[in-house]
């Protein structure tokens, strides 16, 4: 018989570590991983393509007929044919994704695919709405935070491992930047939904915040966690 698919939904602030964490947590259990946060970058890397500018909504949306967005396994991400997995985290494309994930027909277009991609299969969301808008009906819903100063330090040395320059204080700026308008938005704001675990990875490892989002899993849906 064929089990019904689960959907576990992670949410929370810019570099909170969730894409390691829903990564790994994907593959202990053989969901699909799907990363969001991946469809706003390339999103937003193509308006840059095409010099125009982020900051303008209208300009913006009217790419939307022409942005063809795929999630490769292994992380890789295609747009329009592209391959742009690494050009998306570079400091550019970082510092205007918050005004492309505010436009509402951008959003509407990017939550219709991703609702689509979690449509028949267990999958692993991450991004900011994914419990509250995107999949509201998701078995697992986690909040995942930790302190500003933690989550600026995580992604400076993310940055360093992937050879893209960047200083931890610009780093620090555009989180606590991203945090306010992904906050502040009036279409899907990032917020805890009504019924998510809160989950401050502040003062854990990597593991230890894998552990404790399998733990509430096996908790919410019966599932058994494989070792690993
Ligand atoms: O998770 P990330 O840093 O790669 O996300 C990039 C931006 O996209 C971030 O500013 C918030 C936005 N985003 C969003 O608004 N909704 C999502 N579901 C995922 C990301």
């Amino acid at each position: 018989m064929k089990q019904k698919a689960i959907s576990v939904a992670i949410d929370g602030p810019a570099a909170a570590g969730k894409s390691t964490v829903a990564k790994r947590v994907a593959q202990i259990l053989g969901f699909t991983y799907i990363d969001t946060g991946a469809m706003y970058r390339a999103f937003t890397y193509a308006v840059i393509k095409k010099n125009l500018d982020p900051k303008d909504e209208i300009a913006s949306c009217s790419l939307i007929p022409e942005v063809d967005i795929e999630l490769l396994p292994g992380g890789v991400v295609i747009c329009n044919g592209e391959d742009v997995s690494k050009v998306i985290r570079e400091p550019l494309v970082s510092g205007n994704v918050s005004y492309i994930a505010s436009y509402k027909n951008i959003r509407l277009a990017l939550v219709e695919l991703q609702r689509k991609m979690a449509a028949s299969k267990s999958v692993v969301m991450d991004g900011r709405d994914i419990g509250t808008y995107v999949l509201p009906n998701a078995d697992v819903k986690v909040f995942q935070i930790a302190s500003v100063e933690t989550r600026a330090v995580r992604r400076y040395e993310e940055n360093l491992a992937k050879g893209i320059p960047t200083s931890l204080k610009d780093v620090e700026d555009d989180v606590r930047k991203r945090d306010y308008i992904d906050s502040h938005r009036d279409f899907a704001p990032l917020k805890p939904a009504s019924d998510s675990v809160l989950l401050d990875t502040s003062f854990m490892s990597i593991d230890e915040a894998v552990d404790a989002v399998l733990k509430i899993v096996s908790d919410k849906t019966g599932l058994e966690i494989p070792c690993h």
